[in-house]
């Protein structure tokens, strides 16, 4: 047997679910593997939250330095969030030589390089399965079981909150603020949901998944960014009559060294096995080279699925007798031999606006035309004042379609494209 002190920074939602598992799951974890998980301290801001899961008083941490110069302790939780002081209680305890698990994702794809060398400056493991798609074992899958495939593609749904919401908008017809405020109540959110909404969330998922996916640093600057602020419940009808469901898809491809990596709300037709992933729950579809092509499936988000995540790190760092690094040049940089591309190829969906006359679908047509886009399947409808055109693409570029929509919007005072939505082929 062996006994592991473990210190947790921050006892919030993932902090909470986290410490329930250690002492509920306490005897079973020293019978499989032998180790008594003992959590000796405990930092948070909120006392009466530390008081509230019946922690003692001795094991109140009064500062990370507490924790730092706790010679007992070997492995640090942090599940406070944020940047700062985040950051700098991490490396603290990293040059103390204690191995840290953390779920903060905006964190390591900000810092990873940087933390990984003070890690290993203290003889450290740095470990965040925690830190991408909730309780969905991702990570070490991507690190420990792929090794064999290059890795071509990974395509998911890899944040809880958006998925809530455009479920609730899809399924129940809910507003998106009142959505927005069930995915807060359930714990799913973050501290600031626009960093959900606005997909630097899935962003910040992304870098560290596709890093890990295609053996290269890809920071989450390089990650093509768009939230589902501007979905409407036009949008999700018009998606429903095509046969799709929109979601917030996270978009990593490899093509030799070409690579694209973007976040954006996604036309998902409904017969794909990512329609039918709902709620909380999160999705990743990866292919590789020879194992073809995976689903992971589960939980993204959540106090006890986020736990187990963490607690499934903190065994692994209590096993291991050498810490992990990442395998390629984790320096901040894109290797160079690497093109991150951002004119990417996809199906669209595009509505315009425009006047009701003879000639103004034809004109619409000659601009697609002229800009290499082919078009599928065009619906037009009368609206009040002019016509509504509603047109689904073949794969086309991304430039192309943008072209064309400055083109469209040229064309006509009364031109608007409203909704332009890429579509999931
Ligand atoms: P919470 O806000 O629920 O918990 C954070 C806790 O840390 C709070 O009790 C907070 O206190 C405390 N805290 C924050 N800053 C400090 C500080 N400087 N010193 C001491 N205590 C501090 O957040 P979550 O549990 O939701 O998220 C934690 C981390 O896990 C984040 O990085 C998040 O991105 C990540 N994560 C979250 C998931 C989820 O489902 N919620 C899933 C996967 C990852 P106070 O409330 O008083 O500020
Ligand atoms: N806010 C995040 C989400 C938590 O909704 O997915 C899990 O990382």
């Amino acid at each position: 047997m062996k006994k592991v002190h473990v210190a947790i920074m921050g006892i919030g939602t993932v902090g909470g679910g986290t410490y329930e598992i250690l002492t509920k799951n306490h005897d079973f974890m020293l019978k499989n593997h032998g180790i008594d998980f003992c959590v000796k301290k405990v930092l948070d801001k909120n006392l009466e939250r530390i008081a509230s899961f019946g922690i003692p008083e001795n094991a109140v941490a009064s500062s990370a330095d507490e924790i730092a110069n706790d010679e007992d302790i070997s492995i640090v939780i942090e599940t406070m969030g944020g940047v700062e002081p985040a950051k700098s209680f991490i490396e603290k305890m990293l040059l103390a030589g204690k191995s840290v698990v953390t779920a903060n994702k905006e964190l390591i794809s900000k810092h990873w390089p940087s933390l990984e060398a003070t890690a290993k400056k203290g003889g450290a493991g740095l470990y965040f399965e925690a830190s991408c798609v909730g309780g969905v074992p991702i990570i070490r899958a991507l690190e420990e079981s792929l090794q064999a495939n290059h890795v071509n593609s990974l395509v998911g749904i890899i944040n809880g909150t958006t998925n809530y919401i455009l479920s609730k908008m899809t399924e129940e017809g809910m507003s998106y603020a009142d959505a927005l405020k069930e995915a807060q109540q359930l714990g799913y959110a973050e501290f600031n949901p626009t960093a959900d909404v606005e997909g630097f969330d899935a962003s910040y998922k992304l870098s560290i998944l596709s890093s890990l996916a295609f053996h290269t640093c890809i920071p989450g600057t390089k990650v093509y960014r768009e939230g589902i602020t501007n979905v409407t419940k036009a949008d999700i009808k018009a998606g429903k009559e095509l046969g799709y469901v929109i979601k917030l898809l996270a978009i990593g491809k490899r093509h030799g060294n070409d690579v694209e990596v973007r976040v954006h709300p996604t036309f998902v037709p409904q017969s794909h096995p990512l329609a039918g992933v709902s709620g909380s729950f999160n999705a990743v579809f990866v292919n590789g080279d020879f194992v073809d092509d995976l689903m992971f499936y589960g939980r993204g988000a959540g106090s006890r699925p986020t736990g187990s995540a963490i607690v499934s790190d903190v065994v692994y760092a209590a096993k291991r007798t050498s810490p992990l690094y990442s395998d390629f040049e984790n320096n901040g940089e894109v290797s160079p031999e690497i093109n991150i591309s951002t004119d990417f190829t996809s199906k669209y969906y595009l509505s315009a606006s425009v006047k009701d006359a003879p000639g103004v679908l034809a004109s619409l047509a000659t601009v697609f035309a002229k800009n290499n886009v082919s078009i599928e399947t065009v619906l037009q409808r009368g609206g009040v004042g002019g016509a509504v055109v509603c047109f689904l693409t073949h794969p086309a570029k991304e430039s192309d379609i943008r072209k064309s929509i400055a083109e469209i919007e040229e064309l006509d005072d009364e031109n608007k494209v409203v909704s332009f939505i890429r579509v999931l082929s």
